[in-house]
C-alpha cells in the first residue's frame, strides 16, 4: 500500500529510472540515493522545496547532501553564479575571486592559516593525510569506526561498511592496513594508542561524532584527542565537510572551542556547487608552497586539479559564505531543527511508536529502533547505544518504506533517515513535515511494519 501510493504519484520518475538502469550502474550516480522502488527525479528547486518531474512538491530534507544551508537557488548566490558564467568559467588562470574565498575561508575558521581548494570532500581529505604524511614523517592515520571521510581508498574500510575492519574490493589489502581504526566511542583507546605507537601522523574524525553526530562522540573525546595529538607529535584533523559553516559559521571548531591542525572543507564551503578544501596552520599547508618548503626543509607537495578553484564555484562560495559570515542563517537552521526535533519526537509519544529522534545543530537524525529495544521517545539517550546500536545496526527495509512513505505525502529524508535543514525552512514546512510524519507512522502501523517494535515497548 505504501509503494502503491509512491508508484502512482511518480509514474514520470518511475520511466525515468528504468531508462537510467540501462545506462548508469543501478541507475545512480550516488550509492547514498539508493531507494526503492525507484528514487524520484527532481526537476527543479527553490528555497526549502524541490518539485519532482511529475509535479508533486516536497519538503527537501536533502539539502543537496548538506551543501545547501541557505536552501536552493539563493538568490544572491545564483545572481553570482550567472554573472561569472557570461565572464568566463576556466580561466586556466589565477583569478580574484579564489583570493576572495580564500580569505573568507580564513575569516570563518578558526583554525585555517592557509586554504588550498580541491574539488569535493573525498579529493581535501586525501590532501589532508598527504601533508599530514609528509609533515610528520610519519604513515598511520588513526580513524573512528562509521566515521566517514568521502569515497577515496585510504580511508574506504570502516566507514560505511566493513565496520570490523575486513577490507573492501579492490583497495589494497597495504593501505587498508596504514589505518588504524578505532571504536568511535572510547576515547582512552585513543589515547592510548597514540601514547604507545610512534608512527601515527594524524587523527581524523568528524567532530560531530560519526554521520554528521549520528553517532555523537562522549563528552570530552576531542578534548582528549587534543592534548594527546600534541603531547605525541601527531596532527589532529577534523572531517568538517558537513559541520564546515553549519554547525556554527566558524564550523564544529568554533562550536566546541577545540582547534585542529588541518580541517577539511567542502558541501557549504562551495555554496551549492562542486569544491573542497583543506585548512590549517601556515607550517602545513606551506609544504605545498615550493620556496616556503624548500626553506623549511620539507619536499615540496604536489597537488594539481583543473577545477581546483573554478570561478563559477567560487562565485557561489564567495555569496554564500559573505552571508553565512554576515548573517543568522545557521542560528535560524538551528532554531528550526530543534522545533522539528521536539515536534516529531512529541508524534512519536503520542502515536505509542519506541523510535526516537535526535541530532545536533540543524541535523536531525531518526532512530528507527532496528533491534526493537524498549525505549522512551522523550528521554531517548544516544550515547547510550554508541556506534553498535545507531549506525552498526540497520533494518534498511523499514527505513526505505518510511521514506517512500515521507515521499508520498511530500516529504524527502535522506537515508539516516534524517536530514539536514536549511535557514530556508521555517514553521510552514515543520508543520507540512510533522503531519506527514505521524500519517506515515499510521500507515507503517497498517502496514504492519512496525508491529515488533511496537509490541517490545
Ligand atoms: C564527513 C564527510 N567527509 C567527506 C565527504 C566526502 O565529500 P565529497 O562527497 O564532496 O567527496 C563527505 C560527503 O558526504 C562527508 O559527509
Amino acid at each position: 500500500m505504501i509503494e502503491d501510493m509512491y508508484r502512482v504519484r511518480t509514474p514520470n520518475s518511475a520511466k525515468l529510472y528504468a531508462e537510467a538502469c540501462r545506462v548508469l550502474p543501478a541507475g545512480l550516480t550516488h550509492d547514498s540515493r539508493a531507494l526503492s522502488p525507484y528514487p524520484i527525479y527532481v526537476s527543479r528547486a527553490e528555497g526549502p522545496r524541490k518539485w519532482d518531474v511529475d509535479g508533486n512538491e516536497y519538503v527537501d530534507y536533502y539539502g543537496g547532501h548538506g551543501a545547501l544551508l541557505l536552501g536552493h537557488c539563493h538568490p544572491r548566490v545564483v545572481e553570482a553564479i550567472r554573472d561569472q558564467a557570461a565572464l568566463g568559467t576556466h580561466p586556466g588562470a589565477a583569478h580574484e575571486l579564489e583570493v576572495r574565498w580564500g580569505r573568507l575561508v580564513q575569516r570563518l575558521v578558526p583554525s585555517a592559516e592557509r586554504v588550498r581548494f580541491t574539488n569535493s570532500g573525498s579529493e581535501a581529505s586525501h590532501l589532508a593525510l598527504r601533508l599530514a604524511r609528509a609533515y610528520t614523517g610519519k604513515s598511520k592515520i588513526v580513524r573512528f569506526v562509521g566515521h566517514f571521510h568521502g569515497w577515496h581508498d585510504q580511508v574506504a574500510s570502516g566507514s560505511m561498511s566493513h565496520f570490523d575492519g575486513s577490507v573492501p574490493a579492490g583497495i589494497p589489502a597495504s593501505l587498508a592496513a596504514e589505518s588504524i581504526l578505532l571504536p568511535a566511542d572510547d576515547p582512552a583507546a585513543a589515547v592510548q594508542t597514540l601514547q604507545a605507537r610512534d608512527d601515527i601522523a594524524a587523527v581524523i574524525l568528524e567532530p560531530s561524532g560519526a554521520s554528521w553526530g549520528q553517532v555523537p562522540l562522549p563528552p570530552g573525546f576531542l578534548a582528549a584527542l587534543r592534548g594527546a595529538t600534541h603531547r605525541h607529535g601527531a596532527l589532529l584533523v577534523f572531517d568538517e565537510v558537513i559541520t564546515g559553516f553549519r554547525w556554527a559559521p566558524g564550523g564544529a571548531q568554533a562550536r566546541y572551542g577545540i582547534l585542529p591542525d588541518l580541517t577539511v572543507l567542502a558541501k557549504i564551503l562551495a555554496g551549492g556547487l562542486p569544491g573542497g578544501a583543506v585548512a590549517g596552520a601556515k607550517e602545513i599547508l606551506d609544504q605545498l608552497d615550493p620556496v616556503a618548503a624548500r626553506a623549511a626543509g620539507h619536499e615540496k607537495i604536489g597537488h594539481q586539479g583543473t577545477f581546483n578553484a573554478n570561478p563559477l564555484c567560487a562565485a557561489a562560495a564567495v555569496a554564500t559564505l559573505s552571508i553565512v559570515g554576515n548573517s543568522d542563517a545557521c542560528a535560524r537552521a538551528e532554531a528550526t531543527t530543534q522545533h522539528l526535533r521536539e515536534g516529531l519526537r512529541g508524534i512519536l509519544v503520542e502515536e505509542d511508536v519506541p523510535w526516537s529522534v535526535y541530532g545536533e545543530a540543524s541535523g536531525f537524525v531518526i532512530f528507527p529502533n532496528p533491534e526493537r529495544l524498549p525505549l522512551d521517545p522523550a528521554s531517548f539517550d544516544p550515547l547510550r547505544l554508541g556506534f553498535k546500536g545507531l549506525k552498526g545496526s540497520r533494518d534498511p527495509e523499514l527505513v526505505n518504506r518510511l521514506r517512500i512513505a515521507m515521499l508520498a505525502r511530500g516529504v524527502d529524508l535522506n537515508g539516516a533517515p534524517g536530514g539536514l535543514v536549511s535557514a530556508a525552512h521555517g514553521p510552514r514546512e515543520v508543520a507540512q513535515t510533522l503531519e506527514a510524519f505521524r500519517d506515515a507512522l499510521r500507515a507503517l502501523k497498517v502496514a504492519g511494519a512496525m508491529r515488533a517494535a511496537v509490541s517490545a515497548a
